[in-house]
């Protein structure tokens, strides 16, 4: 390794996707930098990033959901990072309002039914799965997921602690089992008749839709997709996101890459290779998701699903949301 090669740049990643990848060797051919890639869930990231401190090799750092983001910035591993290119890219609600995270896709979080025995209107709102009509009826991840945890942190933000306790422990009261596996084990339980409705983010229903697996996609054929809550608060939507590691050795090529990933090129490009929203409105979508049409989005402060991650943690702890 040569560390102060400035045609280098180092990323640590808590994503593996292929588009990811893709995109790094777009912007290799770019720009002639190196990108050399660290992976590790993001746990383990902020792990290391702690251990290695001012020593680490780390110049980017990359995550999905900005309750991990935040969780680095609090740890002191990200630098605030600002340029016209980073805020003329990335809307001002799905970034750090210190620029420590910039998100650079966004995924929302929706609610997955069972066709054959739900009414798309009787899944309009993420309040109807803690209603009586869906008793033994709702599958869920466990509460100890960020996915889990920033959607509650959300709604802690914009309606109270009081509520948020109301709606965990009604949809805890729905469960027709004990929390277990990922979110596509949820859409497969809904699909086999286990359950009646869930919730996941976007993307698993889509990745399923074009498996290889006939089972996957016979699976998603019984579900339909809803973009909750678009007659109230708008759909819960959370980023991909990345910020410059605060011992950077290579601060101005992490930059670099950070503005390629906002970037008009870098946005046309990873739209048809995940199933992910572009981060801002003016790039089109995949053609799948486009499909769904223009959605509300919820509108709470980005740091606010951060900041609320432990609160949240005690409420689903209080509602028996294990
Ligand atoms: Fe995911």
């Amino acid at each position: 390794m040569q560390p102060n090669d400035a045609q280098v740049v180092n990323v640590y990643s808590a994503r593996h996707y292929d588009a990811d990848r893709r995109l790094y060797a777009a912007f290799e051919d770019a720009t002639g930098v190196a990108v050399r890639v660290l992976p590790a869930n993001a746990e383990q990231l902020l792990e290391r990033l702690r251990v290695e401190g001012d020593a680490t090799e780390a110049d980017l750092i990359v995550a999905a959901d900005a309750g991990n983001l935040w969780r680095m910035k609090e740890a002191g591993l990200l630098r605030n990072t600002t340029t016209p290119a980073l805020e003329q890219g990335v809307p001002a609600r799905l970034r750090d309002p210190n620029g420590a995270y910039w998100g650079f896709s966004k995924r929302a979080r929706v609610i997955i039914y069972r066709k054959d025995a739900v009414q798309p209107e009787e899944v309009a709102s993420f309040d109807d799965l803690a209603r009586p009509r869906f008793r033994s009826q709702i599958v869920a991840r466990s509460s100890t997921n960020v996915y889990q945890l920033s959607m509650l942190a959300a709604r802690i933000e914009r309606l109270g602690p009081d509520n948020a306790r109301a709606w965990a422990s009604g949809v805890r009261a729905n469960f027709a089992r004990d929390p277990r596996g990922n979110d596509t084990d949820q859409i497969k339980a809904v699909a086999a008749g286990e359950a009646q409705a869930t919730l996941c983010n976007h993307y698993y229903f889509f990745r399923l839709m074009r498996s290889e697996d006939g089972a996957d996609r016979e699976a998603v054929s019984k579900v339909g997709l809803i973009l909750p809550d678009q007659a109230g608060a708008g759909t819960h939507v959370n980023i991909s996101g990345a910020g410059v590691a605060t011992h950077a050795k290579r601060p101005e090529r992490a930059v670099q890459l950070l503005e390629y990933l906002v970037s008009d090129a870098a946005q046309a490009l990873l739209a048809p290779l995940n199933d992910e929203f572009p981060i801002r409105p003016g790039v089109p979508a995949a053609p799948e998701l486009a499909a769904l049409g223009a959605f509300k989005e919820e509108e709470v402060a980005l740091d606010a699903l951060g900041r609320r991650q432990a609160e949240a943690a005690r409420i689903y702890e209080e509602a028996g949301w294990r």
